[in-house]
């Protein structure tokens, strides 16, 4: 069954609003993982713009399967491989960004990205390297020796009409050439109540990664429901095609 993994990193964007302890990012994942969600991601950015590093040891010793989403630096390696989540998502990161704009250019920056994927796996972590849906970029992905890639499915998010569609045909060809590859997939990025259906045609997903969508409906339905509802939606989708 297709995973749900819940981004808590908004939580702290607002707490961050007054620096104070409210709300608490790690309370937020623990309702999340009642409601359902299969595990809970947060990004560590390396401005600490949301994330705090204290977060993150709570998170890692509180959650069952924590996904640590970090830019490809040795401080970032360092702190996970102390950590050990159960599994890191590898982004590009730039400072002025609102978001991760864009996926890992995984072709570019292939040594260190290499030697960074083989310290994270020998501390037993899963690693997945989030890419846009590019068969280049896949193929160095799978060369890193990661065992899984993250589609980047924000260009489809932002698009509609036939542009959405022809997105949606990328995302599910780039999922079948990483399947033969060896790779597994997961996806992210954008993905709300409504977008949701074109991302449920792609195939061999393993786990969506969804965030910003989930905390904004917690606002209105408190965030049990809104995690809820979205496993709803990834569940009866599935079923009906
Ligand atoms: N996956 C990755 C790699 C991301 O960087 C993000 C954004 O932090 C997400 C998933 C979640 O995206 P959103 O908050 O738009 O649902």
């Amino acid at each position: 069954m297709l995973k749900l993994g819940v981004n808590v990193d908004h939580v702290a964007t607002l707490r961050q609003a007054r620096k104070g302890n409210s709300p608490d990012p790690v309370g937020v994942a623990l309702i999340c993982e009642k409601a359902g969600a299969d595990g809970i991601t947060a990004h560590l950015r390396e401005d600490r713009r949301h994330i705090q590093d204290d977060d993150m040891r709570r998170l890692a010793s509180t959650v069952k399967r924590l996904n640590m989403e970090m830019a490809v630096t040795d401080e970032m390696v360092g702190i996970a491989v102390r950590l050990r989540p159960h599994s890191c998502c590898l982004v590009p990161e730039k400072r002025e960004e609102l978001t991760t704009e864009g996926g890992l250019d995984a072709a570019g920056s292939f040594g260190h990205l290499k030697d960074s994927v083989a310290r994270l796996m020998a501390a037993g972590i899963v690693v997945s390297i989030f890419i846009d849906p590019d068969f280049r970029q896949i193929e160095f992905a799978a060369k890193s020796g990661a065992e899984f890639i993250e589609l980047h499915t924000g260009t489809y998010a932002n698009s509609s009409g036939e542009k959405a569609q022809k997105e949606v045909e990328r995302l599910a060809e780039s999922a079948e050439f990483a399947k033969s590859l060896g790779l597994e997939v997961n996806a992210g990025h954008g993905i709300d109540y409504l977008n949701i259906d074109g991302i449920l045609r792609i195939p061999h997903l393993v786990e969506l990664n969804i965030g910003y969508s989930i905390i904004c409906r917690s606002v209105f339905t408190g965030i049990g429901p809104a995690v809820s509802e979205m496993l709803g939606l990834m569940r009866k989708t599935r079923h009906g095609h």
